[in-house]
C-alpha cells in the first residue's frame, strides 16, 4: 500500500488523528504540517518511536509543498473553541487561515480527496469548495459524523445494546442548528418506539438530543477541547475512502438539490466512496425534520453570505 496522508495542523485534533491513523494502519507514509514547524517534527518523532508496535508507516513534518501525491488532505489547522465560543465565533480567524493555506495545498495535489475538520467545518468546507473550484465530491468535512457517533453511543447507553448496532443520523450544521432524523433511527430495522428498553425508563429523545448537540461545550469546559472522538471519526472517514467501502456517513458536502436545499455545506447521509462523497441519499424525512433541516441551511447559508464567501 502507497498510500500518503497529509494532516495540516498538528494541534490537538492533527496529532489525534495521525496517532489514529497510525494505529489502524492506514497509510503508508503521514505528512504532518503546522505553523510551528517543532510542534510538528515532535509529532512525528513521537509517532515513529512507536512503528515498531503498529504497521510499517513513515511520519515526517513538512511544507505544504511536501504534501504532493496526497491520496487524503486532512485539514485541521486553526483556533479552536474556547469556553462558551461557538464553532461559527471561529470563522473569521479560520477562514483567513484557510485562505493561505489553500492554494498551496491545491498546487501540491489537486488530486487530493480534502477532508476538512477545522471549525466551523462547514463554512470551511463550503469556501474550500468556492476557492479551489474543485469538484463537490472532492472536498468534503467530517461534519456530523462525530454527532451521529455520540448520539448512537447515547442510544446504545439506553437500550443496552452496542452502538454498532444503533442506526441514527444527526444532520445539518455540526453545530447548534444540527438535527436528529428520529424517524429513521432504528435498531435491528425496528423503530426505535419498537425496542424494548428492557425494564429501563422510555427514551427521553429531547435529552438525548441536548447531551448530543452540547457535547463538545461540556467537554470543552472540563478539558479545553476535544480530540479523540472527532479523530477516530476521521479515521472513520479515511478509511471508508481508501477501501472504497461504499459507507452511508453523514459527512459535509456541498448540497445542491436534495431535501429541497442548494448552494449549502451540511451534513446528510452521504454515500462514501473512493472518490469522496459520491451521493447524498435522499431519505424519506417527516415534515418537521425538513423543517429543521431547513432552518439549519438557512443559518449556515446566511453566515457565509455575511462572511462574504
Ligand atoms: C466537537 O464537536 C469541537 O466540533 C468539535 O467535538
Amino acid at each position: 500500500m502507497d498510500v500518503r496522508i497529509s494532516i495540516i495542523g498538528t494541534g490537538f485534533v492533527g496529532a489525534a488523528t495521525a496517532f489514529s491513523l497510525v494505529q489502524a494502519g492506514s497509510a503508508s507514509e503521514i505528512v504532518l504540517v503546522d505553523i510551528d514547524k517543532q510542534k510538528a517534527e515532535g509529532e512525528a518523532m513521537d509517532l515513529l518511536h512507536g512503528v515498531s508496535f503498529v504497521q510499517p508507516v513513515d511520519v515526517r513534518a513538512g511544507e505544504l509543498a511536501d504534501c504532493r501525491g496526497s491520496r487524503i488532505v486532512i485539514y485541521t489547522a486553526g483556533v479552536n473553541q474556547k469556553p462558551g465560543e461557538t464553532r461559527l465565533d471561529l470563522a473569521a480567524r479560520n477562514l483567513a487561515i484557510l485562505r493561505q493555506t489553500l492554494p498551496p495545498l491545491i498546487a501540491a495535489c489537486p488530486d487530493a480527496l480534502f477532508l476538512f475538520v477545522a471549525n466551523p467545518v462547514d463554512i470551511l468546507t463550503y469556501a474550500a469548495l468556492k476557492w479551489s473550484g474543485l469538484p463537490a465530491e472532492q472536498v468534503i468535512g467530517s461534519g456530523t459524523v462525530l454527532d451521529s457517533s455520540r448520539l448512537r453511543m447515547h442510544l446504545g447507553q439506553h437500550f443496552g445494546f452496542d452502538a454498532r448496532n444503533v442506526h441514527a443520523y444527526v444532520v445539518g450544521e455540526h453545530g447548534d442548528t444540527e438535527l436528529v432524523l428520529w424517524s429513521l433511527a432504528n435498531v435491528a430495522g425496528a423503530d426505535l418506539s419498537h425496542v424494548d428498553p428492557l425494564g429501563r425508563p422510555p427514551l427521553n429523545r429531547e435529552q438525548v438530543f441536548a447531551d448530543v448537540k452540547n457535547a463538545a461545550y461540556r467537554i470543552i469546559e472540563r478539558k479545553g477541547a476535544t480530540y479523540y472522538a472527532i479523530a477516530l471519526a476521521v479515521r472513520r472517514i479515511v478509511d471508508a475512502v481508501l477501501r472504497d467501502e461504499r459507507s452511508i456517513l453523514t459527512v459535509s458536502s456541498l448540497v445542491n438539490g436534495p431535501y429541497g436545499l442548494h448552494d449549502v455545506c451540511l451534513s446528510l447521509p452521504c454515500l462514501v466512496t473512493s472518490e469522496g462523497r459520491k451521493q447524498i441519499l435522499e431519505l424519506p424525512i417527516t415534515a418537521e425534520e425538513q423543517i429543521a433541516l431547513n432552518a439549519s441551511a438557512v443559518h449556515l447559508a446566511t453566515f457565509s453570505k455575511e462572511l462574504g464567501l
